[in-house]
């Protein structure tokens, strides 16, 4: 593996340059290169403020739903603690692609509330959810802008060069984590992968529970979100609709799908039957989404 483009961290380091050859050996050097890592409670950071600013969000208004639940999340949510500089990159994708930043924000409400669900029995931890879902497009910061906030359809080149992400967040997580890297790298590194082995960068179907999780909501708030590559969204309804066609392929556990047609269902306030069997939302026109490889 390769990148195009010199990767520095957010404090200035060189980890790898442009060409050069990506292995194990790279990567074992550049998690040695971080010295002593300062770990920041998130409680008082205005990343905080936002992820409760961002429950307010109305295409989720059925599945953030009951407000007791929200509480909870939240409460898990003031225990998290990252690198300080992790915490300087969100902030700095904030500025560069506020939709990004507020997409990682929706990834880890959702990916908490699911982990927090009795059907679950503790499989997930919340606060690992949170944690590893923040950190999952990391690698989308040194993506170059005009691909990232780019309104018009990626041309075959600029996809490739986005799809790059997983690994160069990745790398990131190594140099950011240090030898602890291997509790958080894989979120950036395999959120895109998907468990008959359609996804990328390796295509692989062995991946870790973590990365599964924020793969599936990833792909429901990529669908319901305004995107390039079709006209307008996906309802919710038609999106875990799709959700539910992937899980038939393969692609994604049944169970965990059935969580969030279960959530747009009965959570709803007042209950309305949003998704039955029968008059499914239409995908909107024009969607590609599923049909070439998802961002
Ligand atoms: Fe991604
Ligand atoms: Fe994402």
């Amino acid at each position: 593996m390769q990148l195009e483009n010199d990767l520095y961290s957010f404090d200035k380091k060189l980890l790898i340059k442009a060409g050069d050859l990506i292995d194990r050996g790279t990567l074992k050097n550049i998690a040695g290169l971080s010295e002593h890592i300062r770990y920041v409670q998130i409680k008082d950071t205005q990343l905080m403020n936002d992820l409760i600013q961002a429950f307010k969000d109305k295409r989720y208004s059925n599945i953030f739903w009951p407000p007791e639940t929200n509480l909870k999340i939240i409460s898990y949510m003031r225990r998290v603690t990252m690198p300080e500089k992790v915490l300087s990159e969100l902030a700095h994708m904030k500025k560069i692609s506020p939709y990004t930043y507020h997409h990682i924000l929706m990834i880890a409400i959702l990916t908490a509330k699911i982990s927090l669900d009795n059907s679950l029995k503790n499989k997930y931890s919340p606060d690992m959810t949170i944690r590893l879902s923040l950190f999952h497009d990391l690698g989308k910061s040194r993506i170059p802008l005009r691909i990232l906030n780019k309104r018009l359809p990626l041309t075959r080149e600029e996809r490739l060069i986005l799809h790059t992400h997983p690994l160069i967040g990745y790398i990131l997580l190594h140099y950011y984590f240090g030898k602890d890297h291997k509790k958080y790298d894989f979120s950036s590194f395999q959120h895109h992968e998907r468990l008959d082995g359609s996804g990328y960068p390796l295509g692989i179907k062995g991946l870790n529970k973590y990365s599964h999780l924020i793969g599936i909501v990833d792909t429901l708030d990529a669908l319901i979100s305004e995107r390039p590559y079709r006209k307008k969204p996906f309802t919710l309804r038609a999106a875990i609709d799709f959700l539910s066609d992937e899980s038939e392929k393969g692609r994604f556990l049944k169970g965990l799908v059935r969580i969030l047609i279960r959530y747009a269902r009965k959570e709803a306030p007042g209950a309305k039957l949003i998704i039955g069997a029968r008059g499914r939302d239409k995908e909107p026109a024009g969607n590609s989404y599923g049909k070439t490889a998802a961002s």
